[in-house]
């Protein structure tokens, strides 16, 4: 099965038609129909599927991977942000198939079981945190705190898993499953233009930067907007305002990124002032000392207007990944194996959150970047071409027939 075969069956699942992006919520249905394409492509690939008890989705090519017998994993995410890009986790779960499917046709024959992972609610977009499914199986988050965790609806995961035929009360780390990983290796689209600016179509990262989210409640109290005085307001949008512009200043201050992307405003009348703000800061930067000052600066600019306009102000940190290192040995490895396959791999970090750094933490983990001649990510404009992603696949292909094919 060709790259462009498995592409374009993936493409139509989930797309707004009127955005061109896509909204693949977890444990929605569109999430469904990507769990159905999945078990589809890899029974058609003679894989073996599963799901664990975290939802997350694994084809076994001779596996699964045991303490015994470790396997070779790859893979990435099915699900989106709102409104997001065809890319941003499907490629790499495209690209493991591709790649299987060239490493059968080329009659290798691995040593050791290799595994296509699809990590559920990697955006967080439903549920707020970030990389949930893997967090889940790595233990980096407590298990009943997750089952807790509601979407905008109030529906909790464990009610959406229980909808969706899945036991919420499996959830947690999986440590069976994490021994029998010997490396796993993500690819996926660079979301910015360093490959670009270099002029390759594959890239190795090196690392992530330190990042987090953090919920910040401004609660005033609601009025007319046509008749209360300026004096008499207690104004929760004012303070918010606030920390927006300080978000831009501390960022450029601290050479760091910090960005409010989602808003809700209650009771959202245009002709009222707002009973509360709810806002979600997200924050990275280089180092963690950087991202704790970052963060601090927002927040006092944010208690500080919040004191001045009588606004009440909750902030709570709803997740966080500590900076991460990959593998040096893997990732010279996967250089020297391009290099030896006539691709030369640029070294590059990100500012991008991944599975890949969750499980970095518990195995040894390694990613590759395809070209994204835009740079652009989280937005229906995300592209990679058709040729660039074609090399990640034989890139891919070159290090897993590299990693799987010695015992
Ligand atoms: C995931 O794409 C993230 O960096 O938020
Ligand atoms: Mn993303
Ligand atoms: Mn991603």
């Amino acid at each position: 099965m060709s790259f462009a075969e498995l592409w374009a069956e993936l493409l139509p699942i989930g797309r707004d038609e009127q955005t061109g992006g896509y909204r693949r919520y977890s444990w929605t249905e569109p999430d469904a129909g990507c769990r159905v394409w999945f078990a589809r492509t890899a029974t058609d690939l003679g894989l073996r599927t599963d799901c664990d008890g975290n939802g997350n989705l694994w084809a076994w090519w001779g596996g699964p991977g045991s303490a015994a017998a470790p396997a070779v994993v790859t893979g990435s995410h099915l699900d989106s942000v709102p409104a997001g890009g065809a890319y941003d986790g499907p490629l790499g779960v495209v690209s493991a198939f591709a790649a299987i499917s060239r490493l059968r046709g080329e009659g290798f024959r691995p040593a050791r079981p290799i595994g296509v992972a699809a990590f559920t609610e990697e955006e967080g977009a439903r549920f707020g945190v970030a990389c949930l499914g893997s967090r889940l199986l790595a233990g980096a988050i407590d298990p009943a705190v997750a089952r807790d965790l509601h979407d905008q609806d109030g529906v909790t995961l464990a009610d959406a898993m229980s909808a969706a035929g899945r036991d919420p009360a499996m959830i947690g780390a999986d440590e069976e499953l994490l021994a029998g990983i010997a490396a796993y290796v993500e690819l996926h689209i660079e979301q910015g233009s360093i490959l670009d600016g270099l002029g390759a179509a594959v890239g190795v990262a090196d690392g992530i930067w330190p990042h987090g989210r953090w919920r910040l409640d401004f609660s005033g109290r609601p009025d007319h907007a046509g008749t209360t005085r300026l004096p008499d307001r207690r104004d929760p949008m004012l303070p918010f305002a606030a920390a927006a512009l300080a978000a831009r200043d501390a960022a450029a201050e601290n050479e760091a990124l910090a960005t409010f992307g989602k808003v809700i405003a209650e009771p959202g009348a245009a002709n009222a002032i707002s009973s509360a703000v709810h806002a979600w800061l997200d924050a990275r930067a280089p180092e963690e000392n950087i991202l704790a000052r970052l963060v601090h600066q927002i927040e006092c600019v944010a208690a500080d207007a919040a004191a001045q306009h009588g606004v009440g102000l909750a902030m709570q940190r709803e997740s966080f990944t500590p900076p991460v290192t990959f593998d040096g040995a893997l990732r010279d490895r996967m250089v020297d194996v391009l290099a030896a396959a006539g691709q030369q791999a640029p070294v590059l970090a990100t500012g991008a959150g991944h599975d890949a750094g969750v499980l970095a933490a518990r195995v040894p983990t390694g990613m590759l970047f395809v070209r994204n001649p835009t740079g652009v990510s989280h937005s229906p404009a995300e592209h990679a071409a058709e040729g660039d992603c074609e090399a990640g696949v034989a890139a891919l292909a070159a290090v897993l027939a590299d990693l799987a094919g010695r015992p």
